[in-house]
């Protein structure tokens, strides 16, 4: 029997609600399984460590994740520190550190899900979302002089890398070649942004003729957002850059009927380092503690952490049981404008994992 580490980091605000939850779902699945089992190790990292440390992880933190096979991730954010010292401190860190480059948020509308585009079949909007996850407007280059004076100088500068372009793009060029449609759209802004964006359009081209049965085009991110919304199936895998496909990523979820459902991971394609799994609604301060968060996100990215691990019969089993509770809106928590708290719909997906568990249904 396999057994796979698990580092669990739940983080701030829900994270400490819903990395619990999708422990639990693991657990229920890997109860039911005879060829795998979990190892989990949790670290307490983020803002409560950080008042006690002075720092959001350990310097050593980077090592303790490398031995593992998967991290699963709830979130960083807390009000009482600033955003930008959580998200260095700890997922960027994290994301950075072990080079995990390919960030991919997949999107649809799932049963029982009520999305706002009122001309669209559901069935049309049927995304992934391939964001590079380790340069570009994040690369973290810049500075700040003379602050305070009227001559204060801020910079953020956006960097993009040969091998960085190169690489998210051919991991984009692939993700599309295996989905039914092997459709890729890459958006870029080379109209108003004439060197690096113009250079990423030029990879794309380059990287294209290594997938000859590749469809792809290009699409500028404004424009992108009006495609999004007025001709969803035109789109099948997107690839954009860092902060394009963060923003791209919060209205496509959006359009799928609530940021409480998406999921992504962080994703390092080499597997020199573990790839992190996590929800992508961050922290949500206002609704913490009070057992309403929407823990489906997490399940969707414990489904991903399965297909990472190759185990993609556990990880159908896992997607169906969500769908399963999805279907019924007395099941929805209240971002989806129902009244079931987090705890109900986490018992819901277990007891029907646990029901579909080998010959059963
Ligand atoms: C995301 C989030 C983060 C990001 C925030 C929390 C900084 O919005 O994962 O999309 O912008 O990367
Ligand atoms: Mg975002």
């Amino acid at each position: 029997m396999k057994t796979y580490r698990i580092a669990t980091v739940p983080g701030d605000g829900i994270g400490k609600e819903v990395v619990p939850a999708g422990r639990r779902v693991l657990e229920v699945l890997a109860g039911s399984e005879s060829s795998f089992t979990f190892e989990f190790e949790n670290f307490d990292w983020g803002g409560d460590y950080f008042r006690q440390h002075g720092e959001m992880m350990p310097e050593s933190g980077l090592n303790a994740l490398r031995g593992k096979d998967a991290i699963l991730f709830g979130s960083a954010g807390d009000p009482h520190i600033p955003d930008h010292i959580t998200l260095w401190g700890l997922r960027l860190k994290i994301c950075q550190g072990l080079d995990q480059y390919a960030n991919v948020r997949p999107t649809r509308i799932l049963p029982g899900i009520d999305g706002p585009l009122k001309r669209c079949k559901d069935k049309d909007l049927n995304w992934v979302i391939v964001r590079e996850n380790t340069e570009g407007e994040y690369s973290g280059v810049g500075g700040r002089v003379h602050q305070g004076h009227p001559i204060e100088v801020a910079t953020d500068l956006s960097l993009m890398t040969r091998v960085g372009v190169e690489r998210i793009q051919r991991f984009a060029f692939r993700l599309a070649q295996s989905r039914p449609r092997k459709l890729l759209t890459v958006i870029t802004k080379s109209n108003a942004q004439r060197h690096a964006m113009v250079m990423w359009d030029e990879i794309a081209s380059q990287i294209s003729k290594e997938f000859p049965d590749v469809t792809w085009d290009r699409e500028l991110v404004d424009a992108a957002t009006a495609r999004m919304v007025n001709r969803p199936a035109s789109l099948d895998t997107i690839v954009a850059t860092n902060l394009h496909a963060d923003i791209l990523s919060d209205l496509a979820a959006a359009l799928a009927g609530s940021l409480g459902i998406a999921p992504t991971a962080n994703i390092n394609p080499e597997r020199l380092y573990p790839s992190m799994f996590e929800p992508i609604h961050g922290s949500a301060f206002d609704i913490m503690g009070k057992g309403l968060a929407n823990p489906v996100g997490t399940f969707w990215s414990v489904v991903m952490l399965l297909e990472h691990l190759g185990e993609t019969d556990a990880a159908e089993r896992v997607m169906k049981a969500v769908e399963h509770v999805t279907a019924n809106p007395s099941l929805h928590t209240r971002d989806l404008g129902g009244m079931a708290t987090t705890a109900q719909v986490t018992e819901a997906v277990c007891a029907r994992i646990a029901a579909t568990a080998d010959g059963y249904i």
